[in-house]
């Protein structure tokens, strides 16, 4: 059961982001596929199930934010990532706004990958 949500976990992960960093690069060159029927309702299914499996995780392992430093880490740098996703795909005015958006949200991804692997809120330390 939790190796299973695990893999769906990682599985939307990795979907997630192959979606984001496209539509990053749909948005970067004004193409009218950002607009297609599927581009707009998948991604958001994909996050859908990225959170649920995560959250299912967590109660699983009785992982509490607040508690669990790299838990907390990783819902702050979350949110950041939504935040950052939203300038870049919608509501950055200029394109110089969105493609700065569009880099820092990959940067945070990153983050909270490097953060999931490693249980550590600062990851780059190596402990
Ligand atoms: C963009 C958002 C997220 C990304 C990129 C992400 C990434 C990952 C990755 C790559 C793993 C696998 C770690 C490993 O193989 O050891 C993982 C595991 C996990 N994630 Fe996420 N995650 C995200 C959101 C969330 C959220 C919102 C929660 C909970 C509220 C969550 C809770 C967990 C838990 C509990 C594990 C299991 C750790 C383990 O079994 O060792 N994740 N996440």
């Amino acid at each position: 059961m939790y190796l299973t949500l695990k893999h769906i976990h990682v599985t939307a992960v990795a979907l997630s982001f192959a979606l984001f960093a496209l539509r990053g690069v749909w948005m970067l060159r004004d193409s009218a596929r950002l607009q297609r029927r599927w581009v707009r309702i998948v991604p958001h299914v994909v996050d859908t199930v990225l959170l649920a499996a995560g959250v299912s995780l967590a109660v699983l392992l009785r992982q509490v934010p607040g508690e669990s430093a790299w838990l907390t880490a990783k819902l702050i740098a979350l949110a950041l990532y939504i935040g950052l996703g939203s300038v870049a795909l919608k509501r950055g005015r200029t394109r110089g706004i969105r493609a700065a958006a569009w880099l820092a949200a990959l940067a945070v991804f990153g983050y909270i990958v490097a953060v999931a692997l490693t249980k550590d809120p600062l990851p780059w330390t190596g402990v």
